[in-house]
């Protein structure tokens, strides 16, 4: 377990009386925490984790983490306002703690799931399990166990849409502004989840694209970091790589048991196109999984709309845009019957 800090711990109303910008010895490296929205902390229940707040002692001395809530204290409201009126929105647990942070989300989840609608805050503690219950299960050797619980939040998100418990809206407001793997996937599902719902189609199918969304992408994870955040322009053979992850993902998922197969060809199919000028196979559309059409649609408009650094972000309007007026060798690279009713369903927020 990484120790974090050595100095002694400073009890929570000392973080609320002094200016946040305290002195701390250890510069810690951004990945050995997980930033968690305030809004997906409950009050009045003890923490199964401790909380960290990031901090700058001052001018040019890089960023620290603070302790700032131990394991077992409990959350109370003047801590949380306290914050807010600093303007900070998210927290910091340590990563060794990811396991438990999952099961706070998962407990608190099931109770809330349970409401007659859902409530932006119930939102934010269904987007935050996904995303971190991705995030477990991608560093796992063992997908079979760890993906349940994503599994578990899929299904419920499912069971909500279908009794109209989730605002359409919620799902819009999901989207984060910052770009990761896991928020890209967590959207991905979402949306996934969504369309088919309202496209009526069964819950079976919801559940397969669901997961598909939530681990298309899972072969990146076994590309260079060098590759994947080079900021200049690949070169052919760093495509190449880059072009094998459709590939790489379905031989990490295939063999899963508690996967749908439907959704491990939907990994391997994510970047095939309508036309048949995708890869990694080329497949036309009346070869690849029924499903594979939506995949792939909704996996480049969030890729489009989300931030980059080396780019704005594009508006729905332009994304959609983007998207039926791209083309593959031999035509309209993405089916046009499943853009115009996805377009329906964003008219609808
Ligand atoms: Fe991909
Ligand atoms: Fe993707």
């Amino acid at each position: 377990m990484v120790r974090m800090d050595a100095t002694p711990l400073p009890l929570p109303q000392k973080i609320l009386d002094r200016d946040l910008k305290v002195r701390k010895r250890p510069v810690q490296e951004d990945r050995a925490f997980i930033p968690l929205p305030l809004e997906a902390l409950l009050e009045g229940e003890p923490l199964t984790f401790p909380l960290y707040l990031k901090v700058t002692p001052g001018p040019g001395c890089g960023v620290t983490y603070t302790l700032s809530l131990e394991q077992g204290a409990e959350l109370c409201r003047p801590w949380r306002e306290k914050l807010q009126e600093l303007g900070i929105t998210r927290v910091y647990v340590p990563e060794t703690f990811l396991p438990q942070v999952v099961a706070y989300l998962n407990n608190h989840l099931l109770v809330r799931a349970a409401e007659e609608e859902w409530s932006p805050q119930d939102f934010v503690l269904f987007r935050e399990h996904l995303h971190f219950s991705l995030r477990l299960a991608l560093q796992s050797p063992q997908l079979d166990q760890t993906a349940a619980p994503a599994k578990q939040a899929l299904q419920l998100l499912i069971t909500a849409l279908k009794r109209d418990a989730v605002p359409w809206k919620l799902i819009w407001d999901l989207l984060y502004q910052d770009y990761t793997l896991y928020t890209h996937s967590v959207n991905v599902a979402v949306l996934g989840v969504a369309f088919l719902t309202f496209l009526r189609l069964p819950r079976q199918d919801c559940l397969t694209l669901g997961l598909a969304g939530l681990l298309h992408d899972v072969g990146l994870t076994r590309i260079s970091p060098d590759i994947l955040h080079k900021p200049e322009p690949l070169t052919p053979e760093e495509w190449e790589l880059l072009r094998k992850h459709p590939c790489l993902g379905y031989r990490l998922l295939k063999s899963n048991a508690s996967l749908p197969l439907g959704t491990v060809r939907l990994v391997l199919e994510h970047h095939e196109l309508a036309d048949g000028s995708g890869y990694p196979q080329g497949l036309p559309l009346q070869k690849q999984h029924p499903l594979s059409r939506y995949l792939s649609l909704l996996e480049a408009y969030d890729g489009m709309t989300l931030y980059r650094p080396y780019r704005p972000r594009l508006s729905p309007f332009t994304a959609l845009n983007t998207l039926r007026e791209r083309r593959g060798r031999h035509g309209s690279a993405y089916d046009p019957q499943v853009l115009k009713k996805f377009i329906e369903l964003l008219a609808l927020t």
